[in-house]
């Protein structure tokens, strides 16, 4: 197997230990988010992703001003402590992608494709993940370590009220970036052989 693809595959893992620099410039990070958001698919071609980059101090007040207190108000006493130490973590990153789909595009397919009507709000939520995939294997080739949180939706309307986001997009996912001021834990791996199964090869 070759080419920089599956070393990019093989490489990207989640990382929580970033710090708050950046290894390429803002406009190389929106390059790679524009490129991914065009060339990325979607079920029938929806195009139904909406992405939103926080950089720098617009990310830090994300995570301290906006998800800090939303899990303050909902989470045991007990148990902030060491909500706040994780929070802090994502603070103390770069930047985060945000995640979401436009329910118009999805409702747009089930009236004109009556058939899958059912299926499209599934279709739509593959479509975001291979959004989220391709930006977080994309940021890691670069050089950036990231990881992937999910506060949607504790956090979503205070989120469109501070970055002027529609109200009815659906949050999905908060991708999480910065320098890596660690490695990645250990990962293992079940047995191939009950994963994968190939019938027909050739040679
Ligand atoms: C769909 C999905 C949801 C995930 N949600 C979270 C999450 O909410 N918080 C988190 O810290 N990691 C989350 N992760 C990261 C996984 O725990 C991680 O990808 C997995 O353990 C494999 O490790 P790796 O990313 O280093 O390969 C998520 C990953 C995927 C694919």
């Amino acid at each position: 197997m070759s080419g920089t693809f599956f070393d990019a595959v093989k490489s990207r893992r989640t990382i929580y230990q970033l710090s708050d620099e950046s290894v390429i410039p803002d406009s190389k990070i929106k390059e790679i988010v524009e490129q991914a958001v065009l060339h990325v698919p979607s079920s029938f071609n929806s195009q139904s992703t909406r992405v939103l980059v926080l950089l720098g101090a617009e990310h830090k007040k994300l995570w301290n001003e906006i998800v800090k207190p939303a899990v303050k108000a909902v989470a045991p006493a007990e148990a902030w402590p060491s909500s706040e130490q994780r929070l802090n973590g994502f603070a103390g990153g770069y930047g985060t992608v945000l995640f979401y789909e436009d329910p118009a595009d999805v409702h747009a397919l089930q009236q004109k494709f009556a058939l899958y009507a059912d299926k499209f709000p599934q279709w739509s939520e593959h479509t975001n993940a291979m959004h989220q995939y391709a930006i977080w294997t994309a940021l890691e080739a670069e050089g950036f370590g990231a990881n992937l949180q999910h506060y949607n939706p504790l956090i979503d309307e205070k989120i469109a009220a501070t970055w002027n986001i529609p109200q009815v997009w659906s949050l999905k996912g908060q991708l999480v970036f910065g320098k890596p001021a660690g490695k990645a834990g250990e990962k293992t791996f079940k047995p191939l052989e009950e994963r994968l199964f190939v019938h027909g090869a050739k040679n």
